[in-house]
């Protein structure tokens, strides 16, 4: 049987796409450097699914332990998740950036042309949209001049990938663009934690949930928007961790070049959430209006029809449901993966 590669299959994102993928009778092998995860989730994903996935302690960028991994097994797919993901970690290191997130893609492109592998579907993200003309987004919308490093690379690997999808007339290509991934896994036994303090919304109110943080500060008050707060399109992590699994079907019909928003198609706003969490665990958050966050754009979210029509795919959890998951994975693990 062949096997589907997950690199960054231990991160938030890629852990749950793993458990998805065995549940739709996939056998996963995980490349993770494990710069931003953490080897228990190995044991969280084996008590889910009753198996453990063959994992590789490697960075993507080091071809040879690569080849390895390419040489040991029957990859047919592949689902990129590595990456360093920090906005603004990326404006004070740019260079790190650029060269983890374009060297493990460009890595990987070779050696999918050595090894004749064909399929690849790509974490990308709304922030190649910049700051987008108009709601909701759909994906022939202009991308490009975006707004931080982070931004620039997920928008130039877009770019090389379209350049590969061109020139390889058997590859098959799927860009996926994320919008904001909350929630956690139904068990409470995955979930994210980021290290150190949040920059994300949900995180940041989980932890105030847990008391490890006091106050969240609701970042602008008077944005032209109905309650004057930011309008994001939050989607739960397993809706999100499932289009991935529609993305592998897809690419097994030879399509080529696809690309497709992954988002609910609904605008929810910073206050909305901080509600939705209180009624969903029937808690108070404490928080406070701040001043704006610089960068921050009124609202993004997208239009998800072309997913739908093309590959059966639409999210199905609701806000609700995420505040609920959330909640019960930060409660379960107030440390998250640690002892
Ligand atoms: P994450 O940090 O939890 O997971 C990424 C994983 O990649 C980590 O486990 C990390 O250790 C690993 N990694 C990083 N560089 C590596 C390398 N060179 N070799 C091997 N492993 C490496 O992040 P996530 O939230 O799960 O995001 C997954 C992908 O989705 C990333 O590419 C991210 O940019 C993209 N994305 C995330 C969001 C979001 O809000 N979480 C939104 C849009 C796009
Ligand atoms: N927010 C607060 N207080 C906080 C944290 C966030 O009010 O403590 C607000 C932000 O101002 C924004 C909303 O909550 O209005 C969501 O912010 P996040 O930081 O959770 O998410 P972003 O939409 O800013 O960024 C996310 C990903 C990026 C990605 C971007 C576009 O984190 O990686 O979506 O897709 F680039």
């Amino acid at each position: 049987m062949s096997q589907i590669l997950v690199t960054g299959g231990t991160g938030y994102i890629g852990s749950h796409t793993v458990v998805e993928l065995i549940k739709a009778g996939y056998e996963v092998v995980i490349v993770d450097n494990l710069s931003n995860s953490k080897l228990e989730v190995l044991n969280r994903i084996e008590a889910i699914v009753g198996v453990r996935p063959k994992f590789y302690q490697i960075s993507v960028q080091d071809k040879e332990a690569m080849r390895k991994v390419f040489e040991e097994n029957d990859i047919s797919c592949i689902i990129h998740f590595a990456g360093l993901k920090s906005v603004g970690e990326s404006v004070l290191y740019p260079v790190k950036y650029y060269s983890n997130n374009l060297g493990s893609s460009i890595t990987l492109l070779e050696l999918m042309d050595e090894y004749h592998v064909h399929n690849i579907v790509f974490s990308s993200s709304a922030t190649v949209y910049g700051t987008p003309t108009r709601m909701p987004i759909v994906e022939t919308d202009p991308i490009g001049n975006c707004t931080s490093p982070y931004g620039n690379t997920k928008f130039q690997i877009e770019c090389i990938l379209m350049d590969f999808a061109k020139s390889h007339k058997d590859a098959n290509v799927a860009i996926l663009r994320y919008f904001n991934p909350i929630g956690a896994h139904e068990s409470g036994t995955m979930g994210e934690y980021p290290t150190g303090i949040p920059n994300n919304l949900m995180p940041y109110i989980t932890q105030v949930a847990v008391g490890t943080l006091e106050c969240l500060t609701v970042f602008g008050g008077d944005y032209p928007t109905p309650d004057g707060t930011c309008i994001r399109d939050y989607i739960h992590v397993v809706d999100l961790a499932i289009g991935h699994v529609y993305a592998v079907h897809k690419l097994e019909s030879n399509p080529g070049l696809v690309i497709y928003n992954l988002g609910t198609g609904k605008g929810t706003s910073v206050l909305e959430l901080v509600n939705a969490f209180q009624d969903a665990n029937n808690m108070k958050i404490n928080y406070r209006i701040g001043d704006r966050r610089p960068g921050d754009v009124v609202e993004n979210y997208a239009n998800c029809d072309k997913a739908y029509k093309e590959m059966g795919w639409k999210a199905t959890r609701t806000i609700y449901d995420a505040c609920k998951d959330s909640w019960n994975w930060q409660k379960k693990n107030p440390h998250g993966y640690e002892e």
